[in-house]
């Protein structure tokens, strides 16, 4: 697929901020860039050299992830959590007022969110009633502007996987970008996108640091894509998106990643007894499998369970209102303390 025809005429023409550093990198006498030589009033961390803007071109991160994943450093962009990247796809390829974005919901909020702020339409399409792609109802509403479908995989709020093979081919049938969103893969044994970059260029994968990796406070996510497109994300971001601090931040985290996998393999674990001990009590008539790290149970009346819930100090999403969610709720999967608690106020409460 020609990337370049997708993208939008003014960024294909649009000239990137340039810095003296895109030609110099290395240590010298940095006069360049009206930093503070005298250095930082925050020390507490020794050698971040907090006073100088940090490499543009990512070359930390895209070093550690790249090796951790396996794939090239060119096919990696690193944003402010993965909705900063969200937003950066729709403004490359929609054109405002004209393009428009096909959305199957129910799904994560943010994807409609961002189209709005970028004046993008939307098509809002509905899963089907096992929450997978729903090909007829895409066909009908896709048009020659339809620039981007979001997908999200395991889907928030369903926690199901999508089907690879519909991916793959709603890849191979339409000419334009399909963003799926990977957020809580971490959380699923089985169904990563990865090898499908290979064949489908038009493909884009989200991923997060705010889930398994516990770092939703840094803000941190990353696509991975082809280099056509990756290189355009380049062109629009804001030179220094992803702060020193944040790359310390990962940095240090790969050095504990033994951690994570702790994590995952806990809130698995505690994914699984929650959800027996829900599927025990009458008042919840479903619970679904969940691939991800929160359970979406299906009740009389949602609204009431979360609000004696809330009575209890214990915070759950109501999802009711979203289309096929009738009667469901979101929770999240705690510790080991949290999910006892949840399940004691719970039970009384259906
Ligand atoms: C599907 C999905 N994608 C992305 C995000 C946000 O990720 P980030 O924290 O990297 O912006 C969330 C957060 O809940 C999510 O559910």
């Amino acid at each position: 697929m020609d990337i370049k025809k997708l993208v939008r005429k003014n960024i294909l023409e649009l000239k990137p901020y340039t810095s003296a550093r895109d030609i110099y990198e290395g240590d010298g006498i940095l006069l360049d860039a009206n930093e503070n030589s005298f250095g930082s009033t925050f020390t507490e961390i020794e050698g971040l050299n907090l006073n100088r803007y940090p490499d543009p071109h990512q070359n930390d991160l895209r070093k550690i992830v790249s090796e951790y994943l396996s794939v090239s450093k060119e096919n990696l962009f690193f944003g402010v959590g993965s909705d900063e990247i969200i937003d950066l796809l729709i403004r490359i390829f929609c054109e405002p007022g004209k393009d428009n974005v096909i959305i199957p919901e129910p799904t994560y909020g943010m994807y409609k969110v961002a189209s709005d702020v970028n004046n993008v339409a939307v098509n809002d399409v509905l899963l089907t009633d096992d929450f997978q792609i729903d090909f007829g109802e895409i066909e009908k509403v896709y048009n020659s502007n339809t620039k981007i479908i979001f997908l999200c995989s395991p889907n928030n709020p369903t926690g199901n996987l999508l089907s690879k093979k519909d991916v793959a081919a709603l890849c191979e049938k339409y000419n334009s970008i399909i963003v799926v969103d990977e957020a809580y893969i971490d959380f699923s044994l089985d169904g990563n996108l990865l090898e499908e970059l290979k064949k489908y260029n038009n493909l884009v994968i989200l991923r997060t640091f705010s889930k398994a990796w516990g770092l939703a406070g840094v803000r941190l996510g990353y696509c991975i894509a082809d280099k056509e497109i990756i290189d355009v994300l380049f062109k629009v971001k804001a030179p220094y998106n992803i702060n020193t601090l944040t790359r310390y931040a990962l940095a240090k985290a790969f050095m504990n990643s033994n951690v994570k996998d702790e994590y995952i393999r806990s809130i698995i674990k505690e994914r699984e007894r929650l959800k027996n001990q829900l599927e025990t009590l009458n008042g919840v008539e479903k619970v679904f499998n969940s691939d991800a790290n929160f359970l979406l149970i299906k009740c009389r009346q949602p609204k009431e369970v979360q609000k004696k819930l809330m009575d209890k100090g214990i915070i759950v999403r109501d999802r009711s209102s979203q289309p096929k969610l009738e009667g469901c709720l979101r929770i999240s999967v705690g510790s080991q303390e949290e999910n006892d608690l949840l399940w004691d106020a719970i039970k009384k409460i259906l």
